[in-house]
């Protein structure tokens, strides 16, 4: 399941290299998911793909037919209430997305912080750190409150980002002040 997925490309491109797999996009905005979400129901031919599925909704009501599902949740390059929710290990937002996992279900989650552009955002959000010695202090306890076993985080600096296949990705990877924090958790 990947949250906050935007333009669903990275579903779109796991489904086609992984058609043994099942593959679900979730996003508040619909308008974001039209492209994709349309483009799986065509031929396979002309890019319909039978292991993908697009929904519209937010972390804060994902739809109970999705509860114990996912065997991977990926949360890349958020904004607004899901980034507040996953940085600040905020206890609704976090159960929310365990109730989603399977057992041993593993939560990968990929932040890019361009601390001096993206202050105001962050104030505004009421986020005060994002950083690999706030993942240490705070998160990991936070996390294990609400299910999730934090096993690997680190930092990569701007110019050292490995390949990830989103359009934020792509998008974000060319200023070279954006650091990217990344936290795996396993669910418990
Ligand atoms: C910067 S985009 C990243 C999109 C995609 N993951 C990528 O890497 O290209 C952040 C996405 O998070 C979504 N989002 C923000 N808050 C959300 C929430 N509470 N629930 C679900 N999606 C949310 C936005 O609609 C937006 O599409």
């Amino acid at each position: 399941m990947d949250l906050g997925t935007g333009d669903g490309r990275f579903v779109y491109q796991s489904a086609r290299q992984n058609p043994s797999r099942f593959y679900i996009g979730i996003d508040a905005s619909a308008n974001c998911l039209e492209k994709l979400s349309e483009k799986i129901h065509r031929k396979p031919g002309k890019g319909g793909l039978k292991n993908a599925l697009f929904i519209q909704a937010a972390v804060e009501s994902l739809p109970e037919e999705l509860d114990g599902v996912a065997n991977e949740v990926h949360i890349h390059f958020p904004w607004g209430s899901l980034l507040k929710g996953v940085a600040t290990g905020d206890e609704g937002i976090l159960q929310n997305i365990r109730r989603i996992c399977a057992p041993d279900a593993v939560l990968e989650i990929i932040i890019g912080v361009d601390k001096q552009r993206d202050a105001g955002e962050l104030a505004r959000l009421d986020i005060a750190h994002i950083s690999r010695e706030f993942v240490e202090t705070a998160l990991i306890t936070g996390y294990e409150k609400c299910g999730f076993r934090i096993t690997e985080y680190g930092e990569y600096e701007a110019g050292d980002w490995p390949d990830i296949c989103t359009t934020w990705a792509q998008r974000l990877r060319t200023n070279d002040k954006r650091t990217l924090i990344y936290l795996i958790a396993k669910a418990v």
